[in-house]
């Protein structure tokens, strides 16, 4: 399971300034060196946290792979025609969430989704569907071309009894082999932090990858970017 970082909220710190710090191409770029696998950053509409600045200065950067989160939207396509991130992420967006709440309804979106991941695809940029453990949705997503999914573990980790975090694990591992089975690649992501990832590392073989921001950072405040993504590593590793 390789370990991509969201750097998002270190752009939000910094927005709430509005001065230059702490800077999350900074931040993406220790990650990196301290062995995080990719980073990711999600392009709002609304540039509530990352900008257009941050964006090209980490294509231009980056040794590793960049993950755009995206919504479906005209503008923001554009945008990665122009800087073509290794994966593009397709979330759903809404502006008074906090962070995006749920995946994406391809089911009930299919036409809009479906232009969206053509678009892309015509920039050879892969994509992947933010979606929820459903076998319909994922069904739906390879039926409009989708290369990956990323399965939304909010509802696991959100789970305070143990019992329902491993009921949760087993809807999240038959989806992810649903996936497999049809030729998808499957990332996950949303909520995990270093207590929750040692349960969820046990779905080590059916997960390609996991994409973490807020533990981390908020970790990264007291121990450093360094340190942070290390013991993340190490959790996942099983160390
Ligand atoms: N994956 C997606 C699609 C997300 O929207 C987010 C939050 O920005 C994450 C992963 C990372 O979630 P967290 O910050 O809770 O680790």
């Amino acid at each position: 399971m390789r370990l991509c970082i969201n750097v998002d909220h270190v752009a939000t710190l910094r927005n709430a300034r509005g001065e230059t710090q702490p800077d999350p191409v900074t931040f993406a770029l220790m990650a990196e060196e301290a062995g995080a696998d990719g980073v990711v950053v999600h392009l709002r509409e609304d540039r509530r946290h990352i900008k257009d600045r941050d964006l090209y200065l980490l294509r231009d950067l980056l040794k590793t792979k960049l993950d755009l989160e995206m919504a479906c939207s005209d503008e923001i396509i554009k945008i990665a025609g122009k800087i073509v991130p290794e994966l593009a992420t397709l979330v759903p967006e809404k502006r008074q969430e906090l962070t995006t709440e749920g995946g994406l309804n391809v089911l009930d979106n299919m036409a809009m989704v479906s232009d969206t991941i053509n678009r892309l695809h015509d920039s050879d940029i892969k994509v992947s569907l933010f979606i929820e453990p459903d076998i319909n949705q994922i069904d739906a997503s390879k039926e409009i071309g989708a290369d990956f999914i990323e399965i939304h573990t909010g509802v696991f980790a959100n789970y305070v009894r143990e019992e329902d975090k491993i009921e949760e694990l087993e809807r999240i591992s038959i989806a992810a082999k649903h996936a497999k089975k049809l030729g998808m690649g499957v990332n996950a992501g949303h909520g995990l932090n270093y207590h929750n990832i040692k349960l969820f590392r046990e779905l080590n073989n059916e997960i390609d990858e996991v994409s973490i921001g807020h533990a981390v950072i908020a970790k990264a405040l007291f121990v450093g970017v360094d340190r942070a993504v290390k013991e993340m590593l190490e959790l996942i590793e099983g160390k």
